[in-house]
């Protein structure tokens, strides 16, 4: 027996998660060389930096924006000056690829009823881009960007805006992500939560606790039976 009880609606987290956000740098590996893994994660890392400081300071801007200003940052961290490669990542990041198990997943689940949806930081026009070009847009009843809120997770505005739109209470959403923070903040805020571990990082020392931790997303609908 599951510890995933009543679950009425699966809600997923989008970068990282759904989307390979190391996808744009892999794509020109070629160009950046030995630059490449590190140019990625600084950019992730100041991309989440930028939008817990910025949810800190009152000062918030949308998602496409940030992930703009983290890329110039670590460009500017490994002395890449080229206009040509930073339009090339953004566009690349506009249309990520899902990883590989997010399409059957979420067939499974839609094949079982189960109501389902993103909720994430990126800005609509983002996530509209990267459901449509990842196919995935036919299998979203709601795809939720933190925008309607103007404040960034782990803030419980934003894990409210999926209750609310959902149409279900916090504890009968299913909440996966593979940013462990965002696992933390929606553990706390009262989801039953999956964390995709994919890496098998330590646990972060934070309120809220995952219900289980999966490899892939393809072990969640086992959880839910
Ligand atoms: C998302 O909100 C946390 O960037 C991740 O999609």
């Amino acid at each position: 027996m599951s510890d995933f009880q009543n679950v009425k609606a699966c809600v997923f987290d989008a970068y990282g998660t759904l989307f390979d956000i190391h996808a744009p740098t892999t794509a020109i590996a070629d160009e950046l060389g030995e630059k490449a893994q590190s140019l990625s994660e600084m950019w992730r890392a100041k991309q989440l930096q930028y939008t817990w400081l910025r949810s800190l300071m009152g000062k918030y801007t949308d998602f496409w924006q940030i992930t703009g200003d983290g890329l110039d940052y670590a460009l500017a961290a490994h002395n890449i000056d080229n206009p040509d490669i930073r339009q090339r990542l953004m566009d690349l990041y506009l249309t990520l690829d899902a990883y590989p198990d997010a399409i059957a997943t979420l067939k499974l689940l839609k094949e079982a009823d189960n109501a389902t949806g993103i909720l994430s930081n990126g800005s609509p026009d983002m996530l509209d881009a990267a459901v449509q070009k990842s196919g995935l847009a036919p299998l979203l009843d709601e795809v939720l960007s933190v925008q309607d809120v103007g404040i960034f997770k782990p803030s419980s505005k934003v894990y409210q805006l999926a209750v609310d739109r959902m149409g279900v209470a916090r504890d009968e959403i299913c909440f996966v992500s593979a940013n462990a923070w965002d696992v933390a903040g929606a553990a706390d805020f009262g989801f039953q939560v999956a964390h995709l571990n994919r890496f098998g990082q330590p646990a972060e020392r934070l309120p809220g606790t995952p219900k289980a931790e999966m490899k892939s997303l393809s072990d969640l609908p086992p959880l839910l039976k």
